[in-house]
């Protein structure tokens, strides 16, 4: 009997794992240069944490279950919610505004394609208590600041802001659920469905019309002026508008240059109440949304206590693949093998081995007994650069054979010169 893994999921190989440390490793430099700690919460929560005010299309793709006591519980979806938590259960006293940042897997019953996983990662952080456009900018900056760290090329930032789609519906009496379902759609981008429900719920023409014009609009500033004509008196959208306006104001502070304003972002997720933005790599294809992220107050709805925050999440997956294709380097095991020539080598070798090790170089050594023309060709596999080649000739001098697997060049080496020559190299 073969026992497969669930659908959904993944196992990671070696040179995948290489690669999503040194992308973990990156964020936690770029997050904690910007004053965030870390923080681990439990893989399961009470289910009520994600149905209370996550949305409804999440709420559809929670794994949930009962356990032994029958208590109802969930594997978390995503991680905001289980922060605000965690600072109503640890840090109510803390002095604010809080920044901490998370890593781990979340988990969406969804249907598995390329880059939508049941089992997935996020890197993310919270900015809990700080009520003002220039925390806003500085979450946006360090969103932008990991990206060019770690090298990402095509991405584009987009920005957008809660408060003139739902003012407007606000204004025409759509409100609670019914007004969820029509920013769930919006999300989805499904315009055919949400014109149905237009109406389906009988919503006025001009609101309708008006609707579907705005979540069309992305560009530069001028984007803000159009839109302010066509909100006319609804005074949350302009209050919207004003603050979109001053946030890109202090994203020039914060030096960050290139952005697209596109209010037709709804973001999947019901907690948000403000600015919201999205990152996107065109070159992922369907699941190309790297980033999602923006202001919400999560900790009022569960505690009644107002305190604004400001997060977002990569998805660490996705960005891992956007890397990748942008550069597939060749996944090297070590960087010196050492080769025994024959039996009697294999002393000197090992000790020769151990010394690299101790200097911190990447290297390996035949294990396995085998002839020298099987090891090389196992180095080759390993991808290594350089080959030490231990023969009894050469150790009778004090030297070894240095072969550079790239050109086929081979040098002889004192024994005690060995790791300075590998360091000029
Ligand atoms: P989200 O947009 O639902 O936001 O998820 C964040 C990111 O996780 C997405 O942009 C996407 O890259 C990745 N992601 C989501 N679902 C999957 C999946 N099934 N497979 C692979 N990757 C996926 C949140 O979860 C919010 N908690 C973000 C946030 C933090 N907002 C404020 N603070």
């Amino acid at each position: 009997m073969e026992i497969t893994r669930p659908r959904g999921t993944r196992d990671f190989l070696f040179e995948e794992m290489k690669k999503r440390k040194e992308v973990e490793r990156t964020l936690k430099r770029v997050f904690e240069t910007y004053g965030y700690h870390e923080i681990k919460t439990p893989i399961f929560e009470d289910l009520k944490l994600f149905t209370l005010k996550s949305g409804e299309e999440i709420v559809k793709q929670i794994y949930h279950f009962k356990d032994k006591a029958n208590r109802d519980l969930a594997l978390r979806p995503e991680l905001t919610a289980p922060a605000a938590r965690l600072y109503l259960n640890e840090l109510r006293k803390h002095p604010k505004p809080i920044k901490m940042y998370y890593y781990g897997s979340c988990f969406r019953y969804e249907r598995p394609q390329a880059g939508r996983f049941r089992q997935f990662w996020q890197f993310g952080c919270e900015l809990m208590g700080a009520e003002s456009p220039q925390a806003e900018a500085e979450v946006i900056a360090l969103a932008v600041h990991c990206l060019r760290e770690l090298g990402l090329k095509e991405y584009k930032l987009h920005i957008g802001h809660l408060g003139i789609l739902r003012g407007l519906l606000e204004d025409a009496g759509i409100r609670g659920g019914s007004q969820d379902r029509i920013m769930g759609l919006i999300d989805k981008g499904d315009v055919q469905e949400l014109k149905l429900h237009l109406e389906r719920i009988e919503a006025d023409e001009n609101m309708k019309s008006l609707l579907l014009s705005i979540i069309g609009m992305e560009g530069g500033l001028g984007v803000l002026e159009n839109v302010e004509k066509m909100v006319g008196g609804c005074e949350p959208a302009l209050e919207s508008i004003d603050d979109l306006r001053e946030l890109i104001r202090l994203l020039d502070d914060f030096k960050v240059e290139d952005y697209n304003l596109d209010l037709g972002i709804a973001r999947g997720l019901d907690y948000y109440t403000g600015i919201v933005f999205e990152i996107y790599v065109p070159s992922l294809g369907a699941q190309k949304q790297i980033c999602g992220g923006g202001t919400y107050n999560l900790i009022e709805l569960f505690s009644g206590e107002k305190i604004q925050s400001t997060g977002f999440a990569f998805g660490f997956d996705r960005l891992v693949a956007a890397l990748k294709k942008q550069k597939d380097e060749l996944f090297q095991f070590a960087k010196v093998f050492v080769a025994p020539v024959s039996d009697s080598t294999r002393p000197p070798a090992y000790r020769i081995v151990q010394e690299l090790r101790e200097e911190g170089i990447p290297s390996d050594v035949d294990l396995s007994g085998r002839k020298l023309r099987k090891i090389l060709s196992y180095a080759d596999h390993l991808n290594v650069e350089k080959v030490i080649l231990v023969g009894e000739r050469d150790l009778k001098e004090g030297k070894v054979t240095i072969k550079d697997m790239k050109t086929g060049s081979q040098e002889l080496v004192e024994i005690d010169k060995i790791i300075e020559y590998l360091k000029e190299e």
